[in-house]
């Protein structure tokens, strides 16, 4: 009320300054008008007897000057006239001046005396009159005067009546100046404040739901997105606060992006942490006109990402896509995500032929299926051996630059793309901590001794201080390998090798997602995700069951036997023919690869020719959406789903198997999931399946589908609980704790 009533009588005081100054003017102006008409008035009657009442005192008629003089005397508008002599002698005088005007006053003495006219308002019987005194002359010689007196009330009632006119409506502005500024303040400022107030008062006490926008006003819109992110910080951290005091209810231990962020702050002491990986987590490309910012698809992107928005920090990467290179400021940096920037990602451009030798040749033809057992044959060329070298130099020297400034930097590299740098950055920076996490499987010392540059990529690795892998068996695989290559002492109590006086220590740190199992703003309600009838209505078909695989596609993903194994499953059970759909979800990977182009063409052959041997009106088999998938997306699809199908032939971790569990808020669905991952040492209360096996995986369709709700859910249960207590907070925690305890050199 208090900024109504100050708004109102501001308003208020100007309203009655500027009215008043204008009537004032308005006033004199018409109080000068009418004066000047009094004077013109009486001017023209002086004019006209001027020249008789010279010619009647000259010749002494003063009978007929009094005669003129009633005559005139009696005219509308004019009290009196008076006539007199040189000596002030009043000759004649109409009666009304008769009295008190006998002898000639002041103003005509003066009139006469200066020779001219004078004229001016006085008061006369106590009301205003007009007086206007002309000398009567001859030759400059003046003989007398003559004095008219005008009636001048009107001109008071006249101002008055002007006053009156003007407070009135100056009294109407003023009611509609306080109509109006009590309802505007009410509508933009008091009535959207109190409603932002109570919006906010809701937030605070956790009654408004997430869903419910910032109450929008004009004034107030550059607030709402400040407010709103405030919102959202605000939830985020309630429910972050809840689940840490149910926590400590509980007495348990689990890992929260909250509680990694304050271990992260302890271990770092103030320190920034690095990362390196060859994806980056956010990718820009063209659309058309427009620029698009994506999520490359990839397990290590799923993990990483959260970790960073926790707890700050800079993340090298190769920017790879069409418009990186437009969206980076001068050093390459770009603030990320791009809704709310939590962390800085700096990319590094490399020439067709560096991404050639290094990512597409020695990486991904060469390390990859040198790691993956499934029967693909690594290749290694001199050329792609050359620039998989200049590339991780090229990432040294970035890190180099990022890491100027700071002592003791922690730095975290990522997987096989750079298995020469934790050396490169040791040599140039020893006070580097330096971890290096290998996302994919090592394979036996046998396999491993196919490379060529086996030694060369040992010798990179063990310039960290820890190596890390998804499964102790593949620590073991390594700690074999270097035994086998290198000269080194390899101690296999502490699971670490020492060379030249530099330890590295090799550790399982088996990754996982970031689920944050609780009804915080990111975990939709179930309600609100699409049905299993509105993605079977997309798809043009109909079902009663459906399965779901997301995948790169890859041909270490077992896709082509996963396709199989429906195939089989239909055969076996004809009653599930036009019941059960497998929704494929593969998002293309390193197509220019000739494996993954050929994979391709695989693929969409197996699924022709399965769909056709059991063509049906209104339903496939297989649906093989072909795409690059959101995680909005990919999660619609993990809910609606009966069964979630991971069937890699080799996989180090395998990140599905935890989202599809993650997503299960329900506590319903059943995961099909292959030996070879590194997922299933972890989540056996998923069926287990040899992807080889196209009868094995079969009836494991069968089995999930026919599983009674009980079971689906105790499952679940189980699964739930292990991926919520192993989360990527806990990853990256055990991680970051290992690193930063690490005695260096
Ligand atoms: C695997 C690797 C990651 C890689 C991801 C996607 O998960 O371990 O390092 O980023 O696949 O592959 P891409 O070649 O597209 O980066």
């Amino acid at each position: 009320m208090k900024i109504t009533f100050r708004l109102t009588i501001s308003l208020l005081f100007a309203a009655a300054l500027v009215a008043s100054v204008f009537t004032y003017t308005q006033v004199q102006n018409e109080r000068a008008t009418l004066i000047h008409e009094l004077n013109i008035r009486a001017n023209v009657l002086g004019e006209s007897l001027q020249e008789q009442i010279k010619e009647y005192i000259q010749t002494n008629r003063t009978v007929r000057l009094r005669r003129l003089v009633e005559r005139f005397g009696n005219r509308a508008g004019l009290v009196g006239i008076a006539v007199y002599d040189s000596q002030g002698v009043c000759v004649t005088s109409s009666p009304a001046l008769k009295s008190n005007f006998q002898t000639a006053p002041a103003k005509v003495w003066e009139s006469v005396a200066r020779n001219e006219t004078i004229s001016g308002i006085e008061k006369l019987d106590e009301k205003a009159a007009h007086f206007y005194s002309i000398p009567i002359e001859e030759d400059g010689r003046v003989l007398g005067a003559l004095l008219l007196y005008h009636d001048a009330s009107f001109i008071d009632a006249r101002l008055t009546e002007i006053w009156k006119t003007n407070f009135f409506r100056l009294m109407i502005n003023i009611f509609f100046i306080i109509v109006i500024t009590v309802l505007v303040v009410r509508w933009s400022i008091t009535g959207p404040i109190a409603q932002i107030a109570n919006w906010m008062r809701g937030l605070r006490t956790g009654k408004v739901p997430h869903s419910v926008a910032f109450p929008r006003g004009d004034l107030l819109g550059p607030l709402a997105d400040e407010v709103t992110l405030m919102a959202k910080s605000l939830a985020q951290a309630r429910s972050s606060a809840q689940e840490e005091a149910r926590l400590r209810i509980e007495a348990e231990s689990l890992w929260t992006s909250e509680r990694l962020k304050e271990h992260v702050k302890i271990e770092l002491n103030g320190r920034n942490l690095f990362i390196v990986s060859n994806r980056e987590p956010y990718m820009h490309v063209n659309n058309g006109s427009m620029i698009e910012c994506i999520i490359p698809a990839g397990g290590l992107v799923t993990a990483l990402d959260p970790i960073l928005r926790a707890c700050g920090g800079i993340w090298i990467a190769q920017g790879s896509g069409n418009a990186d290179k437009e969206t980076v400021d001068a050093g390459n940096h770009i603030p990320v995500p791009p809704e709310e920037p939590a962390y800085t990602l700096r990319r590094v451009f490399l020439s067709k032929e560096e991404e050639e030798g290094y990512y597409y040749g020695f990486s991904n033809e060469g390390i990859w299926p040198l790691c993956h057992i499934t029967h693909t044959r690594p290749s290694f060329g001199l050329q792609d051996w050359i620039q998989y070298q200049k590339v991780n130099q090229k990432f040294a020297d970035a890190l180099c630059e990022e890491i100027a400034g700071e002592k003791d930097p922690l730095i975290l590299i990522q997987d096989y793309h750079f298995a020469l740098l934790p050396l490169l950055i040791k040599s140039k920076r020893p006070d580097a901590r330096v971890a290096i996490f290998w996302h994919i499987p090592w394979p036996n010392p046998e396999v491993f001794g196919i490379c060529p540059w086996k030694q060369e990529l040992l010798l990179g690795l063990l310039g960290a201080d820890l190596i890390g892998f998804h499964i102790q068996f593949h620590c073991n695989n390594f700690l074999e390998t270097v035994d086998r290559f290198l000269e080194s002492k390899i101690n296999w109590d502490q699971f670490s090798v020492e060379r030249h006086g530099q330890i590295t220590s090799v550790r399982p740190f088996p990754i996982s997602v970031a689920s944050s199992f609780n009804d915080g703003p990111d975990d939709k309600p179930s309600s609100s995700f699409e049905s299993k009838e509105t993605i079977l209505k997309k798809a043009g078909i109909s079902a009663s069951y459906i399965a779901v695989g997301v995948d790169r596609i890859d041909y270490t993903k077992g896709i082509v036997e996963r396709f199989k194994s429906v195939q089989r499953f239909l055969e076996k059970y004809p009653e599930f023919v036009g019941q059960f759909t497998l929704f494929e979800l593969g998002a293309p990977s390193r197509t220019h690869i000739k494996r993954y182009h050929d994979l391709m063409a695989e693929l969409d052959e197996t699924v022709d020719q399965i769909n056709w041997s059991f063509q049906a009106k209104n339903w496939k088999p297989i649906v093989f959406l072909k795409a690059h998938h959101s995680h909005e997306t990919i999660r619609e699809y993990y809910h609606a789903a009966d069964i979630c199908m991971v069937t890699s032939l080799h996989d180090g971790m395998n990140l599905v198997s935890k989202e599809f569990i993650a997503s299960r808020s329900d506590e319903d669905g059943v995961l099909i999931l292959s030996q070879f991952t590194g997922a299933s040492r972890e989540l056996s209360d998923a069926l287990i399946i040899n992807p080889y096996d196209i009868e094995e995986t079969a009836e494991a369709i069968y089995q999930a589908i026919t599983m009674n709700k009980q079971e689906r859910r105790k499952r679940m249960q189980e699964l739930r609980t292990i991926v919520k207590e192993r989360n990527v907070y806990r990853w990256a925690a055990n991680i970051i704790t290992a690193l930063s305890h690490m005695r260096t050199k």
